[in-house]
């Protein structure tokens, strides 16, 4: 069992976190509208709680769960309280027409995130290739990235724990490719093959 805090409380805080109550972890919602985390505390029951935003976070694993704009200032916003903390940026940062990225290579939200966290902090790259209607299902691929080993494992024994299959993409600054990734299946679902698809790796 892994102490999970999710930032945030749309689409994929709820996918996450409900998958992760599913499967007996310790989850805590932090919003910056209190009443919307505690909504889906209330919603998803078995023990979740509603962190304060702003605070030191409960989970050992916080997920930032917000849009790929806000989330450095998030970030920025709790500080020191995410020190030591593992950040796992699941943010797919589409420009405004779904053209491209907002970022750059070596500049990718994830890398953002890393320059604003805390040092003790470390980021992995996570989830953003998975929509939340397929989180549901599992059975799937989901690709990570980050400078930490260990963040890393403890990320994918999450992942797994959720019956998906986490496929370690190498360091941090594979985070950009990540994005352009979550492009590609965007790209791909709304081309004929729909949004009930992941991204797969296959081994020959
Ligand atoms: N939906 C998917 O299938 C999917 C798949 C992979 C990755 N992602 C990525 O996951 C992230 C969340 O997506 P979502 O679908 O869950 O979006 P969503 O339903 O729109 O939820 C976004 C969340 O971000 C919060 N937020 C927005 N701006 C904020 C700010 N300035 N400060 C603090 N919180 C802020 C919102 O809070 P309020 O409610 O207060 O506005 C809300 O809780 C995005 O970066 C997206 O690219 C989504």
């Amino acid at each position: 069992m892994t102490s999970i805090s999710i930032i945030g409380s749309g689409n994929m805080a709820t996918a996450i976190g409900t998958r992760a109550v599913e499967e007996g972890h310790t989850v805590e919602f932090l919003s910056r509208e209190a009443a919307k985390a505690q909504a889906l505390a209330d919603q998803i029951g078995q023990g979740t709680t509603v962190g304060t935003y702003g605070s030191r976070p409960a989970g050992d694993i916080v997920i930032l769960a917000v849009l790929a704009g806000a989330a450095v200032d998030v970030v920025t916003h709790f500080g020191e309280a995410l020190s030591g903390k593992i950040l796992v940026d699941i943010t797919n940062p589409f420009n405004a027409d779904g053209s491209g990225l907002d970022t750059t290579a070596g500049n990718s939200v994830a890398e953002q995130i890393a320059a604003a966290a805390p040092d003790s902090a470390e980021v992995v790259k996570a989830f953003n290739t998975l929509f939340s209607s397929v989180l549901k299902q599992g059975n799937v691929d989901g690709f990570l990235a980050g400078d930490s080993v260990d963040a890393k494992a403890q990320v994918a024994a999450f992942m797994e724990s959720l019956n998906l299959r986490p496929r370690d993409a190498g360091a941090l600054s594979m985070a950009h490719a990540l994005e352009w990734a979550g492009l590609l299946l965007v790209g791909v679902a709304r081309n004929g093959a729909g949004f009930d698809l992941a991204l797969a790796t296959q081994v020959a």
